[in-house]
């Protein structure tokens, strides 16, 4: 994959709602200040504070994908700043989630300011779960955690996350920040070769025990899918 021509400045928001918490991010191009958020949800006073003490000039916002924790706040901050709400055109079709300025995308890159906006289609957590490369930083939504992977509905969504991680593994160099949509011990912003070492869903070898491993008994969509 093709470096970008400007590396973003990174911005964790760390955002929360009753039992929710969710890492909200702003990434902007140092010398236009043209930005974009990944997932905003729940704070918006936050983002809105993060924006301006950059400031930063709301160029789009980046969804991962359709879950209500991620794409809380999207339509009401592209409304604001008259900017569009990019998700992938799979998880479009499939979650129904409409916006008034939502832009259908594949892995077509394309840029904001100086940054260079890679997607990468990654399914398993839902049908269109997308991860955005912007320089040498990695924002996986749900996909993958630092110590973890999201949790799959089922048997053919795990085999999917399983193909999707060894994407990944094999398209991206080591030294690859990592910015997923929760934090659970280690803070954002890892470098890949740690979260290689230290994730046990990295391990797998075969699609197989991956699935098994991700499917065992206590790990449900139910709480999840309640709360949408
Ligand atoms: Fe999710």
């Amino acid at each position: 994959m093709e470096e970008c021509e400007v590396e973003p400045v990174v911005d964790v928001i760390r955002v929360e709602h009753q039992f929710m918490k969710n890492n909200n991010y702003l990434a902007m191009d140092p010398l236009s200040r043209d930005a974009v958020l990944v997932d905003p949800a729940w704070q918006d006073e936050k983002i809105e504070a993060a924006l301006a003490g950059r400031g930063a000039r709301l160029r789009g916002v980046l969804l991962t994908h359709a879950h209500f924790d991620h794409v809380h706040l999207a339509e009401q901050l592209s409304e604001r700043h008259g900017c569009p709400v990019w998700m992938s055109e799979r998880e479009i079709a499939v979650s129904g989630y409409r916006a008034g300025r939502l832009a259908a995308i594949d892995e077509t890159p394309w840029r904001v300011g100086g940054l260079r906006i890679q997607p990468i289609l990654t399914p398993g957590h839902t049908p269109g779960c997308a991860c955005y490369l912007i320089g040498g930083h990695l924002f996986t939504g749900d996909v993958l955690f630092i110590e973890g992977c999201g949790i799959c509905p089922d048997e053919m969504a795990a085999h999917q996350m399983f193909d999707s991680l060894e994407r990944l593994k094999e398209a991206l160099p080591g030294n690859t920040r990592i910015y997923p949509g929760h934090t659970y011990q280690l803070e954002p912003g890892q470098p890949l070769s740690k979260v290689l070492a230290c994730n046990i869903y990295l391990q797998f070898r075969d699609r197989e025990s991956f699935a098994a491993y991700r499917l065992r008994s206590g790990q449900s969509m139910q709480k999840l899918l309640a709360f949408r």
